[in-house]
């Protein structure tokens, strides 16, 4: 029978493949120490009552900084501390606009009654109840958000808070209006990519939790790590340690392979495994120029997009390099040369072309 000797019992590789889940928080967050600390700094003054500090978080994909606030935040919550304030984390991926926002916040706090209520009732309703004890927000991804009007006002309006912004874009704050910088002055934290070796220490810790011992051999653990740490991307090495543990359980290998790795490794995308953002049909293109030409000026692709038949206008053209660059396609770099200053595109490798 085909499921049942699919599904036979016992004969899982896996003990707990959720601890491969991009969102798992491990009990333990080696090298973020010192992040996880300057976040719970600037929550601290919030605990005693008064007004917290703000905090932007960046770095680049896959390098903990979701998951060092997540530790902070559960650590508080688990905390003798944690019922004295109100505490919110919000993807603005998915919660993009202020009105999204405050229905995620009144659900968060328990708060049923938000049909037909408009933006600011509901923002009547959240001040109410974060003005009774204080609050701390973290909005990750914050640059994905279509408005930032919910961090004016809870800035504005919540007496003692903390926000914790999160983005990978470490100019994103300089998009802001200037009413919402002067009022945020958030304290800057950096996150630098893991070394390779700080990636396989990471990765082993996950693999112990996420396999029966044994199951994944020296060799094959190894090219798991290689590959994460060329993109520096804890993320594409859960991803890979999880597909290649799949793939020798359709095999009904007893052991993960290099073979089977391998496997996994072709059928990785071009870019880290994040979030699957289709890429519509006008980015195709402007992709596919990118590629043709692997790296170049901003100018100089634009000029060779529209010989191609593509269409819009600059303005149009640098919005979809920056989406491609949100989604891990490409790499922009703003250079300054003796004829002045230009942007550099660079196609990013696909992990099979190392
Ligand atoms: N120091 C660490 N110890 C253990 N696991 C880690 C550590 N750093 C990152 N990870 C794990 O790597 C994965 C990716 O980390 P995370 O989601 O925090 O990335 P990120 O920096 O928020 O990336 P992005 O900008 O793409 O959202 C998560 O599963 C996380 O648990
Ligand atoms: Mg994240």
């Amino acid at each position: 029978m085909l499921f049942d000797d699919m599904l036979k019992a016992d004969e899982s590789l896996f003990k707990n493949e959720h601890a491969l889940d991009p969102e798992w928080v491990p009990k333990l967050l080696p090298f973020r120490d010192h992040h996880q600390r300057a976040i719970a700094d600037c929550i601290k003054p919030v605990l005693l009552g008064r007004n917290g500090r703000n905090a932007f978080v960046s770095g680049a994909p896959g390098i903990g900084k979701t998951a060092a606030a997540r530790w902070v935040l559960r650590d508080l919550e688990e905390s003798d501390h944690g019922e004295k304030v109100e505490l919110f984390y919000l993807n603005c991926w998915q919660k993009n606009t202020t009105f999204k926002v405050y229905v995620e916040m009144c659900a968060q706090f328990g708060y049923a009654f938000t049909q037909n209520k408009k933006s600011e009732e509901l923002f009547d309703i959240i001040k109410e109840k974060c003005n009774k004890r204080g609050a701390v927000f973290i909005f990750d991804e914050v640059d994905k958000a279509e408005d930032t009007d919910f961090i004016y006002s809870l800035l504005n309006d919540i007496f003692n808070k903390s926000l914790v912004l999160i983005t990978n874009e470490p100019d994103w704050i300089n998009t802001m209006e200037d009413r919402v910088k002067s009022r945020l002055l958030p304290e800057t934290i950096s996150f630098k990519a893991y070394t390779p070796e700080e990636t396989k220490q990471i990765l082993k810790q996950r693999l112990e939790f996420a396999f029966v011992p044994d199951a994944v051999t020296p060799e094959s653990f190894d090219i798991c790590c290689t590959a994460a740490g060329k993109v520096s991307d804890v993320r594409v090495g859960l991803h890979l340690l999880r597909q290649s543990g799949l793939i020798a359980e359709d095999e009904s290998s007893k052991k993960v392979l290099p073979t089977h790795v391998e496997k996994a490794i072709l059928k990785l995308p071009a870019f880290s495994p994040k979030k699957p953002e289709a890429l519509e049909e006008d980015q195709k293109l402007v992709l596919e120029v990118i590629k043709a030409k692997e790296h170049g000026k901003i100018g100089d692709l634009f000029d060779a997009y529209k010989a191609k038949g593509g269409e819009g206008q600059y303005k149009t053209f640098q919005r979809r390099i920056d989406s491609l660059s949100r989604s891990g396609y490409i790499s922009v770099e703003k250079v300054t040369n003796r004829e002045g200053n230009t942007t550099m595109i660079r196609a990013t490798k696909k992990l099979t072309d190392y």
